[in-house]
Protein backbone atom coordinates (compact mmCIF):
# COMPACT_ATOMS: atom_id res chain seq x y z
CA UNK A 1 0.00 0.00 0.00
CA UNK A 2 1.47 3.29 -1.08
CA UNK A 3 1.64 6.46 0.72
CA UNK A 4 -2.03 7.57 0.57
CA UNK A 5 -5.42 7.86 2.04
CA UNK A 6 -7.42 5.28 1.27
CA UNK A 7 -11.20 5.23 2.10
CA UNK A 8 -11.79 0.89 2.25
CA UNK A 9 -15.51 -0.12 2.14
CA UNK A 10 -16.00 -3.07 4.41
CA UNK A 11 -19.61 -4.58 2.91
CA UNK A 12 -22.70 -3.87 4.57
CA UNK A 13 -22.53 -5.94 8.11
CA UNK A 14 -21.65 -9.71 7.43
CA UNK A 15 -17.89 -10.49 8.16
CA UNK A 16 -18.18 -12.73 5.33
CA UNK A 17 -18.60 -9.57 3.06
CA UNK A 18 -15.24 -7.94 3.73
CA UNK A 19 -13.12 -8.60 0.48
CA UNK A 20 -10.11 -9.97 0.49
CA UNK A 21 -8.64 -6.57 -0.96
CA UNK A 22 -10.01 -4.90 1.64
CA UNK A 23 -8.28 -6.87 4.60
CA UNK A 24 -5.08 -6.81 2.48
CA UNK A 25 -5.05 -2.96 2.40
CA UNK A 26 -6.32 -2.57 5.91
CA UNK A 27 -3.47 -4.94 7.07
CA UNK A 28 -0.73 -3.11 5.03
CA UNK A 29 -2.04 0.82 6.74
CA UNK A 30 -0.18 2.05 9.30
CA UNK A 31 -3.22 3.56 10.84
CA UNK A 32 -7.04 2.73 10.05
CA UNK A 33 -9.42 4.92 11.00
CA UNK A 34 -12.96 4.31 11.14
CA UNK A 35 -16.27 6.80 11.77
CA UNK A 36 -17.92 6.23 15.37
CA UNK A 37 -21.15 8.44 17.07
CA UNK A 38 -19.10 9.05 20.29
CA UNK A 39 -15.13 7.61 21.05
CA UNK A 40 -16.86 5.40 23.78
CA UNK A 41 -19.08 4.06 21.28
CA UNK A 42 -17.87 1.26 18.41
CA UNK A 43 -18.95 1.69 14.96
CA UNK A 44 -20.51 -0.45 12.75
CA UNK A 45 -17.45 -0.71 9.94
CA UNK A 46 -15.07 -0.88 12.94
CA UNK A 47 -17.29 -4.00 14.16
CA UNK A 48 -17.24 -5.63 10.98
CA UNK A 49 -13.42 -5.04 11.10
CA UNK A 50 -12.80 -6.69 14.58
CA UNK A 51 -14.90 -9.84 13.24
CA UNK A 52 -13.08 -10.19 9.79
CA UNK A 53 -9.91 -8.42 10.41
CA UNK A 54 -9.53 -9.10 14.64
CA UNK A 55 -5.59 -8.25 14.29
CA UNK A 56 -6.11 -4.45 12.72
CA UNK A 57 -7.27 -1.74 15.63
CA UNK A 58 -9.69 0.78 14.37
CA UNK A 59 -9.16 4.31 15.86
CA UNK A 60 -12.49 5.82 15.94
CA UNK A 61 -13.36 9.47 14.29
CA UNK A 62 -16.34 10.95 15.65
CA UNK A 63 -19.09 11.93 13.27
CA UNK A 64 -21.88 12.58 15.38
CA UNK A 65 -25.07 12.79 13.67
CA UNK A 66 -26.20 16.56 14.01
CA UNK A 67 -28.96 19.03 12.46
CA UNK A 68 -26.47 21.93 12.70
CA UNK A 69 -24.38 22.39 10.22
CA UNK A 70 -21.63 24.05 11.32
CA UNK A 71 -21.23 21.28 14.09
CA UNK A 72 -21.17 19.03 11.71
CA UNK A 73 -18.26 20.87 9.61
CA UNK A 74 -16.61 21.59 12.87
CA UNK A 75 -16.48 17.60 13.15
CA UNK A 76 -15.06 17.26 9.72
CA UNK A 77 -12.64 19.17 10.70
CA UNK A 78 -11.30 17.87 13.59
CA UNK A 79 -11.12 14.24 11.78
CA UNK A 80 -9.19 15.69 8.75
CA UNK A 81 -6.71 17.67 10.76
CA UNK A 82 -6.21 14.08 12.59
CA UNK A 83 -5.77 12.10 9.42
CA UNK A 84 -3.30 15.28 8.02
CA UNK A 85 -1.41 14.14 11.19
CA UNK A 86 -0.92 10.42 10.07
CA UNK A 87 0.12 11.32 6.78
CA UNK A 88 2.49 14.07 7.80
CA UNK A 89 4.21 11.47 10.00
CA UNK A 90 4.57 9.28 6.50
CA UNK A 91 2.07 6.54 7.64
CA UNK A 92 -0.50 4.42 5.20
CA UNK A 93 -3.96 5.83 6.22
CA UNK A 94 -7.38 4.21 5.69
CA UNK A 95 -10.38 5.11 6.39
CA UNK A 96 -13.30 2.49 6.83
CA UNK A 97 -16.75 2.42 5.40
CA UNK A 98 -20.23 0.73 5.37
CA UNK A 99 -20.66 -0.53 1.92
CA UNK A 100 -18.88 0.92 -0.94
CA UNK A 101 -17.09 4.25 0.07
CA UNK A 102 -18.09 5.74 -3.31
CA UNK A 103 -21.99 5.30 -2.77
CA UNK A 104 -23.52 8.02 -0.18
CA UNK A 105 -20.32 7.71 2.25
CA UNK A 106 -18.70 10.04 4.13
CA UNK A 107 -15.30 9.11 3.31
CA UNK A 108 -15.27 11.54 0.01
CA UNK A 109 -16.42 14.41 2.23
CA UNK A 110 -13.30 13.96 4.38
CA UNK A 111 -11.16 13.23 1.67
CA UNK A 112 -11.84 16.60 0.38
CA UNK A 113 -11.16 18.29 3.35
CA UNK A 114 -8.03 16.55 3.64
CA UNK A 115 -7.03 17.31 0.05
CA UNK A 116 -7.76 21.02 0.36
CA UNK A 117 -5.34 21.20 3.40
CA UNK A 118 -2.64 18.71 1.97
CA UNK A 119 -2.94 18.94 -1.60
CA UNK A 120 -0.26 16.28 -2.03
CA UNK A 121 -2.50 13.68 -0.36
CA UNK A 122 -3.35 10.53 -2.87
CA UNK A 123 -6.96 9.61 -2.28
CA UNK A 124 -7.66 6.09 -3.57
CA UNK A 125 -10.85 3.34 -2.51
CA UNK A 126 -11.28 -0.11 -2.55
CA UNK A 127 -14.60 -1.15 -3.80
CA UNK A 128 -16.89 -2.73 -0.67
CA UNK A 129 -20.11 -4.93 -1.60
CA UNK A 130 -23.29 -2.56 -1.35
CA UNK A 131 -26.51 -3.34 1.22
CA UNK A 132 -28.57 -3.82 -1.68
CA UNK A 133 -26.63 -6.46 -3.40
CA UNK A 134 -27.23 -8.47 -0.13
CA UNK A 135 -30.28 -7.56 0.45
CA UNK A 136 -30.69 -8.83 -3.51
CA UNK A 137 -29.18 -12.29 -2.63
CA UNK A 138 -30.97 -12.72 0.27
CA UNK A 139 -34.13 -12.32 -1.34
CA UNK A 140 -33.54 -14.39 -4.73
CA UNK A 141 -34.17 -10.70 -6.23
CA UNK A 142 -32.92 -10.68 -9.78
CA UNK A 143 -32.29 -6.70 -10.39
CA UNK A 144 -31.81 -6.29 -13.93
CA UNK A 145 -31.93 -8.13 -16.75
CA UNK A 146 -31.60 -7.49 -20.43
CA UNK A 147 -32.36 -3.89 -20.76
CA UNK A 148 -33.76 -3.17 -17.73
CA UNK A 149 -32.31 0.06 -15.84
CA UNK A 150 -31.44 0.45 -12.10
CA UNK A 151 -32.00 3.96 -10.14
CA UNK A 152 -30.31 3.87 -6.35
CA UNK A 153 -32.27 6.96 -4.48
CA UNK A 154 -31.81 8.48 -0.95
CA UNK A 155 -34.97 8.89 0.82
CA UNK A 156 -33.58 10.66 3.12
CA UNK A 157 -35.74 13.53 2.47
CA UNK A 158 -38.85 12.04 1.70
CA UNK A 159 -40.38 10.42 -1.28
CA UNK A 160 -40.06 12.61 -4.43
CA UNK A 161 -37.19 10.30 -4.89
CA UNK A 162 -39.38 7.76 -6.13
CA UNK A 163 -41.35 10.09 -8.81
CA UNK A 164 -38.69 9.45 -11.19
CA UNK A 165 -37.68 6.15 -11.26
CA UNK A 166 -41.21 4.78 -10.75
CA UNK A 167 -42.16 6.13 -14.20
CA UNK A 168 -40.24 3.38 -15.75
CA UNK A 169 -41.68 0.59 -15.20
CA UNK A 170 -38.83 -1.10 -16.44
CA UNK A 171 -36.49 -0.25 -14.12
CA UNK A 172 -35.18 -1.57 -10.85
CA UNK A 173 -35.47 0.77 -7.90
CA UNK A 174 -33.04 1.08 -5.00
CA UNK A 175 -34.09 3.20 -2.30
CA UNK A 176 -31.68 3.50 0.76
CA UNK A 177 -32.20 6.01 3.97
CA UNK A 178 -35.98 5.21 3.87
CA UNK A 179 -36.24 3.48 6.93
CA UNK A 180 -38.54 6.13 9.30
CA UNK A 181 -40.73 6.35 5.60
CA UNK A 182 -41.40 2.72 5.32
CA UNK A 183 -45.12 2.72 5.71
CA UNK A 184 -45.37 5.91 3.18
CA UNK A 185 -43.04 4.10 0.90
CA UNK A 186 -44.97 1.01 0.57
CA UNK A 187 -48.15 3.19 0.10
CA UNK A 188 -46.30 4.66 -2.74
CA UNK A 189 -45.52 1.53 -4.37
CA UNK A 190 -48.76 -0.05 -3.58
CA UNK A 191 -50.48 3.06 -5.67
CA UNK A 192 -47.93 2.63 -8.49
CA UNK A 193 -48.70 -1.12 -8.60
CA UNK A 194 -44.81 -2.10 -7.58
CA UNK A 195 -45.36 -3.53 -4.32
CA UNK A 196 -44.93 -7.16 -5.83
CA UNK A 197 -41.85 -8.45 -5.28
CA UNK A 198 -40.48 -5.24 -3.28
CA UNK A 199 -38.46 -6.42 -0.55
CA UNK A 200 -36.83 -4.31 2.67
CA UNK A 201 -34.00 -5.48 4.49
CA UNK A 202 -33.28 -4.02 7.83
CA UNK A 203 -29.85 -4.56 9.63
CA UNK A 204 -28.55 -7.17 6.58
CA UNK A 205 -25.67 -8.70 7.83
CA UNK A 206 -26.25 -7.27 11.62
CA UNK A 207 -27.68 -8.30 14.86
CA UNK A 208 -31.38 -7.75 14.59
CA UNK A 209 -31.54 -8.40 10.56
CA UNK A 210 -34.96 -8.45 8.96
CA UNK A 211 -35.48 -9.56 5.52
CA UNK A 212 -39.13 -9.58 4.47
CA UNK A 213 -41.92 -8.22 2.04
CA UNK A 214 -42.12 -4.30 2.18
CA UNK A 215 -45.91 -5.05 2.69
CA UNK A 216 -45.35 -7.13 5.37
CA UNK A 217 -42.84 -4.70 7.35
CA UNK A 218 -45.40 -1.21 6.29
CA UNK A 219 -46.69 -1.37 9.81
CA UNK A 220 -44.11 0.20 11.41
CA UNK A 221 -40.53 2.69 10.78
CA UNK A 222 -37.63 0.86 10.15
CA UNK A 223 -33.97 1.76 11.53
CA UNK A 224 -31.53 3.83 9.53
CA UNK A 225 -29.98 1.12 8.14
CA UNK A 226 -32.55 -0.45 6.43
CA UNK A 227 -32.59 -0.88 2.54
CA UNK A 228 -35.84 -1.34 -0.08
CA UNK A 229 -35.48 -3.00 -3.52
CA UNK A 230 -38.50 -2.76 -6.41
CA UNK A 231 -37.46 -5.09 -9.46
CA UNK A 232 -38.88 -4.14 -12.83
CA UNK A 233 -42.04 -4.89 -13.17
CA UNK A 234 -42.37 -7.98 -15.39
CA UNK A 235 -44.59 -10.28 -17.48
CA UNK A 236 -46.23 -12.17 -14.78
CA UNK A 237 -46.20 -9.69 -11.94
CA UNK A 238 -49.16 -8.27 -10.18
CA UNK A 239 -50.13 -5.28 -12.37
CA UNK A 240 -51.38 -2.45 -9.69
CA UNK A 241 -53.75 0.55 -10.13
CA UNK A 242 -50.51 3.47 -10.81
C1 LIG B 1 -24.91 6.49 4.34
S1 LIG B 1 -25.62 5.23 3.32
C2 LIG B 1 -24.24 4.12 3.17
C3 LIG B 1 -24.30 3.30 1.90
C4 LIG B 1 -23.10 2.38 1.74
N1 LIG B 1 -21.90 3.18 1.46
C5 LIG B 1 -23.30 1.36 0.63
O1 LIG B 1 -22.49 1.33 -0.31
O2 LIG B 1 -24.22 0.52 0.71
C6 LIG B 1 -26.63 4.44 4.51
C7 LIG B 1 -27.74 3.65 3.85
O3 LIG B 1 -27.19 2.46 3.29
C8 LIG B 1 -28.09 1.37 3.46
N2 LIG B 1 -27.43 0.35 4.29
C9 LIG B 1 -26.12 0.34 4.63
N3 LIG B 1 -25.84 -0.75 5.38
C10 LIG B 1 -27.00 -1.44 5.51
C11 LIG B 1 -27.36 -2.65 6.17
N4 LIG B 1 -26.47 -3.37 6.86
N5 LIG B 1 -28.65 -3.08 6.08
C12 LIG B 1 -29.55 -2.38 5.37
N6 LIG B 1 -29.28 -1.23 4.74
C13 LIG B 1 -28.01 -0.75 4.80
C14 LIG B 1 -29.33 1.95 4.16
O4 LIG B 1 -30.28 2.30 3.17
C15 LIG B 1 -28.78 3.17 4.85
O5 LIG B 1 -29.79 4.14 5.08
Amino acid sequence: MAPSFVGVGVGPGDPELLTLRAASVLRGADRVFGPTMALDAVGRAESIVRQAVPDVAVERLVFAIVEDDDARRAAHEVAAERVIACLGAGERVAFVTLGDPNVYSTFHHLAALVVARRPATVVETVPGIMAFQDLAARSRTVLVDGNERLHLVSAASGLDALEVPLADPDAAIVVYKGGRHLPAIAARLAAAGRLDGAVCGELLGLPGQRVAAVEELAGGRAAYLASVVVPPRRAGTRAGPG
